[in-house]
């Protein structure tokens, strides 16, 4: 039973948690970093409660009591607020679970091709790993490899239950995982689109006082962003205009 979530009674003796004193509570500079960053993009600093959680989760593991009260601090926000946006998301974990997730899809096009017995064969082989967290996932977009999974984000597929011991020797050795059957690394009809030649990303690549300056290569500013005028690659979609006076009628 989530101790934050819909299933945990309220306790009615229990005094309101307040805003935790930002002098007292400690918080690992890193994820007071990455908060501040998160609130300086917007004018009200509650839009930054999903990247903060995140950002704490991926520090603590998941949403612990620790983790909201100094997500909390820096935030200048109630452990009763972001317990509660903690609570909605599933994303967001309100109980300890395994620092690996494995996202198993069993929604239909992966269910036709076998991802009930794989999800069935996944939850068996990790019953005793403390360190997989394995969850049935609706549709996660990527039915063209059914029946698939989101290894901590990376989409593998198709899987049979006879992949999981090597899928599961790769997650604990820190290897990249059945990296044939990873979907960013398919060859695809843009040669530009995938490689198989497994590149370091070039922010992971840095240490991180120089990632933090790093200035990707732009030729059209444009285009980077998606402005119409800008070049793209490929054919644009024509811009949508409302139709003229009367010529709404004329059909
Ligand atoms: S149904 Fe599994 S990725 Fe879409």
């Amino acid at each position: 039973m989530s101790p934050l979530g819909w299933d945990a009674p309220v306790d009615l003796e229990k005094e309101p948690a307040e805003v935790p004193d930002p002098e007292t509570t400690e918080v690992p500079a890193s994820l007071r970093a990455v908060i501040e960053d998160h609130m300086a993009n917007y004018p009200d600093r509650r839009s930054a409660t999903l990247p903060a959680l995140a950002a704490a989760q991926r520090v603590h593991g998941w949403c612990s009591p620790q983790a909201i009260e100094q997500v909390a601090a820096v935030m200048r926000l109630t452990p009763a607020y972001l317990e509660s946006v903690a609570s909605f998301y599933d994303m967001l974990e309100t109980h300890p679970v395994g620092r690996h997730a494995v996202f198993v899809c069993t929604n239909i096009s992966c269910s036709l091709r076998g991802a009930d017995e794989l999800y069935e064969a996944a939850l068996a082989a990790t019953a005793d790993d403390a360190e997989i967290n394995v969850r049935a996932f609706e549709c996660l977009g990527a039915c063209d490899i059914a029946p698939m999974a989101s290894v901590d984000g990376v989409y593998v597929g198709p899987l049979t239950p006879g992949d999981l011991p090597e899928l599961l020797a790769d997650i604990h050795a820190g290897r990249p995982v059945l990296p044939d059957r990873q979907l960013a690394r398919r060859p695809v009809a843009d040669p530009h689109a995938n490689t198989r030649e497994f590149p370091e990303h070039p922010i992971e690549a840095l240490p991180d006082e120089d990632a933090a300056n790093l200035e990707l290569p732009v030729e059209d500013p444009a285009a980077a962003i998606g402005e119409p005028g800008g070049e793209r690659p490929g054919p644009s979609a024509p811009l949508e205009e409302p139709p003229e006076h009367g010529e709404a009628d004329s059909s």
